[in-house]
């Protein structure tokens, strides 16, 4: 059911990371449904085919060029698209980014690069977010953790920490939040096949995948689609769950 079949009017989401991989599958799908989105991206190589591409807001798109890192700009980012959109009904930060290094000798600007990024940029465009969702009494916000986050991974201890703590954050919001109306919940996914994947030698020779009971990688639209169940009717009894498409990587 798409987002004004639902609701007799399109509903707004806003997703960061929405220029590639997951984050512009998310955008993408949510979009086809009728969705208005306002999507925010460190890089401004928004790939949208070509609808999405210029930064003139329309009725049904606001992209911005955002650095998730610098707080003021979230809020700014969140302010305009309330002011755009008039309200935010779902929030997806997506951005995120992964170092690899063994632990011993991993550059503290390194570390702090990630946590800044998938946890503090996560917790910033939520905080932004959450006043209009919580004086609305409704809202759904879908975090992107990992399932490195869960069962981690040599040589990724920054990533996974910080991945580990977007799930804990993702509960405790849960808890906080679902009296007044707003469900928080997480999509962990497990290998899909995008930039940030391929960029590690031993995913893009396809050696991991065949490690995987299914055989494959995920595809980005695999994960979009679990971020339009959660958002939907399938999530309304949702709350502070971690769901993990993964392919069986983690069972
Ligand atoms: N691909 C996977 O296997 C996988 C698995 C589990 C979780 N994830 C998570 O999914 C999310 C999306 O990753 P992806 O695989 O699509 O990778 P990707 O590299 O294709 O996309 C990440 C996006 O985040 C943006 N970004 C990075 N730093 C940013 C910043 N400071 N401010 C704003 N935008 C920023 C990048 O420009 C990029 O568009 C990430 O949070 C990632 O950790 C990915």
């Amino acid at each position: 059911m798409d987002a004004e079949t639902a609701t007799g009017m399109s509903k707004t989401a806003l997703i960061t990371g929405g220029a590639t991989g997951i984050g512009a599958a998310i955008a993408r799908r949510f979009f086809a449904a009728g969705w208005r989105i306002a999507v925010a991206d460190i890089s401004d190589d928004f790939g949208f085919d070509g609808v999405l591409t210029s930064s003139a807001p329309t009725p049904r798109v606001l992209v911005r060029r955002l650095d998730v890192r610098r707080r003021e700009s979230v809020a700014a980012f969140v302010g305009e698209a309330e002011r755009h959109f008039g309200a935010i009904d779902l929030v997806v930060p997506c951005a995120g980014i992964h170092r690899h290094g063994p632990s011993a000798t991993f550059e503290w600007s390194a570390w702090d690069d990630i946590l800044e990024t998938n946890l503090n940029g996560c917790y910033a465009i939520i905080k932004a977010a959450l006043p209009g969702m919580l004086s609305r009494g409704t809202g759904r916000i879908i975090t992107i953790a990992s399932e490195l986050g869960i069962a981690g991974a040599a040589e990724s201890a920054a990533y996974c920490a910080s991945k580990g703590a977007v799930i804990s954050l993702t509960k405790a919001l849960a808890r906080e939040c679902a009296p007044a109306g707003v469900l928080v919940n997480s999509i962990a996914p497990g290998p899909v096949a995008t930039g940030m994947l391929m960029a590690v030698d031993e995913y893009a020779s396809g050696a991991e995948a065949e490690l995987l009971p299914i055989g494959r990688y995920g595809l980005p639209d695999e994960i979009a689609a679990v971020a339009e169940a959660l958002s939907g009717d399938a999530g309304t009894y949702m709350v502070g769950q971690i769901v993990s498409p993964n392919g069986g990587a983690v069972i």
